[in-house]
């Protein structure tokens, strides 16, 4: 058995959790949207054709902004066609998923689900065919409060009110090779700014993120932060970063994926921090970790991606993961790893939300149930608000071939200082053994015998145990037992397993 020892330290204070990071993703992509979150012949359909039983699990899931409408899909999208009469709109060819986009759903219908599941809208714009002067028709349409023709246009397709979107995303991954409009830093960079300075002279207040790498092993990461920040530093908030992870066979390496995460995130701020200083700039740039998940892309490369000229299906399905114990566990340590960094990530979304790479899946005319993701978001999403405290830990290593030596153990704390309650997530990478997690409370000084420590913890003997439609309730969180002496308290987590130990 290994033995790991946290302390926690209440003043060892990273930074404020913004609520933003808990934010999700959804795109015009498979059955994301129709078949999703939109089925309106399916029994617990609202009048809008909403399924009911979707609604309720996002909400339970608890995120905060919901990034739309791509993604890849948004480089070649005109977001004219999404909004007006529906029998008018029309059917047009996504390259990016190879699929025909009814354009049944936009701009409006999906503020409408938003405001049912009571999230946030971050809106894509396409800077991959188009660029300022669809920006800017696009902004006018969407929070324009009236008297010029798009704002009224918006107000005859049925929303006086504006939408009032503060977060845009300036494009989607355009250093990727497979992005529609694809373009080199420079370009991109140069475009951006254009774009974000008629943005903010419409509404100064604006939040725009800049894309930065589509993951840390592009091989023009790093250099495509410097130059696209070189244009765009006094006229963005956030840069992005997107990062995906799949078990390949090496499971070791899979389960420290969050170091990855960790260097990626060290590294573009580091990266941001450097354009600030050359600039002499007194603004500090964030990061907006809009697209962050597990995803086995090599299976979508070799099975499902789709082609033929004249094979272009509606909602095909697409990236339909089913997620496993050991994906949980490493989903749940890259949610640790985004709280370890607090202060600068202050944005991020889960790609994705509903059947594509996503906690929660459906069929049509059947249930919808939760993947084995869903209760490390939503448990952490529930609890980890406040500040996100750093832990002294001390813990095991072992081997991994990409990584080097890592700690079997990762964790976090967080102190929601409005409720005054403590929470503490951990994992435990170990593949062989349980690790007895230990935890020094003392600092805490507000540990009586009448304050409660409850723990629960996601793990399973079969690391490839998964939730589906015929057995939708394999995996669930479970209570851990917790014994304590005084302010030292002790969990057994067993071997690849993720735990939540609350505090208060
Ligand atoms: O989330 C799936 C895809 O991953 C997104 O469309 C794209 O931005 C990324 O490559």
């Amino acid at each position: 058995m290994n033995k790991a020892t946290i302390s926690l330290r209440p003043d060892a204070v990273i930074g404020s959790i913004n609520p933003r990071i808990y934010g999700s993703f959804i795109e015009h992509l498979g059955r994301a949207v129709y078949d999703g979150i939109y089925e309106p012949t399916h029994p617990s359909a609202d009048s809008d054709g909403f399924r009911k039983d979707v609604i309720e699990l996002v909400k339970e899931l608890g995120v905060s902004a919901i990034r739309y409408p791509g993604g890849n899909f948004v480089s070649g999208f005109k977001w004219e066609d999404s909004v007006g009469p529906r029998d008018e709109r029309p059917r047009r060819l996504d390259l990016a998923w190879h699929s025909t986009e009814t354009n049944e759903i936009g701009l409006h219908e999906f503020q409408t689900w938003l405001d049912k599941v009571g999230s946030e809208l971050m809106l894509a714009i396409n800077l991959g065919t188009r660029g300022v002067s669809e920006a800017l028709e696009l902004l006018e349409y969407a929070n324009h409060r009236g008297g010029t023709s798009l704002a009224e246009q918006r107000i005859a397709n049925g929303r006086t009110e504006p939408f009032g979107v503060r977060m845009w995303c300036l494009g989607n991954e355009m250093d990727g090779p497979w992005q529609v409009g694809h373009s080199s830093a420079d370009a991109y960079g140069a475009l951006a700014a254009k774009t974000a300075q008629a943005m903010k002279m419409v509404d100064p207040d604006l939040e725009l993120v800049v894309c930065g790498s589509s993951s840390s092993s592009m091989p023009t990461f790093g250099e495509w932060e410097r130059v696209t920040l070189t244009h765009a530093y006094d006229d963005v908030e956030y840069i992005s970063c997107h990062a995906y992870y799949e078990n390949t066979g090496d499971l070791g390496s899979f389960l420290a994926s969050g170091v990855d995460m960790d260097r990626f995130i060290q590294n573009v701020v580091a990266t941001a921090d450097h354009v600030k200083a050359v600039r002499g700039s007194s603004k500090t740039i964030n990061v907006s970790f809009d697209e962050w998940n597990i995803w086995y892309n090599t299976r979508f490369e070799q099975v499902d991606r789709i082609a033929g000229i004249d094979n272009w299906p509606v909602a095909p399905r697409l990236l339909e993961d089913v997620y496993t114990v050991s994906d949980a566990v490493v989903f749940g340590s890259l949610l640790i790893t985004l709280l370890k960094h607090a202060d600068r990530v202050t944005s991020a979304s889960l790609a994705q939300l509903v059947n594509v790479i996503a906690p929660i899946m459906t069929e049509p005319d059947g249930p919808a149930w939760r993947q084995t993701t869903f209760f490390p978001f939503a448990a952490t999403s529930a609890h980890a608000r406040g500040v996100a405290l750093d832990l002294d830990i001390v813990s095991p290593t072992y081997s991994t071939t990409r990584f080097g030596d890592v700690a079997i153990v990762d964790a976090i704390a967080t102190h929601d200082t409005e409720a005054d309650r403590y929470a503490i997530y951990a994992v435990n990478r170990a593949v062989d053994s349980p690790t007895e997690l230990t935890i020094d409370l003392t600092e805490l000084g507000i540990l009586d015998s009448a304050s409660t420590v409850t723990a629960r913890v996601l793990a399973d003997d079969d690391l490839d145990a998964a939730n589906t439609r015929e057995v939708p309730e394999r995996v669930r969180l479970a209570d851990l037992p917790v014994t304590r002496d005084g302010a030292i308290v002790r969990i057994m987590l067993p071997a690849v397993s993720w735990a939540e130990l609350l505090i208060g």
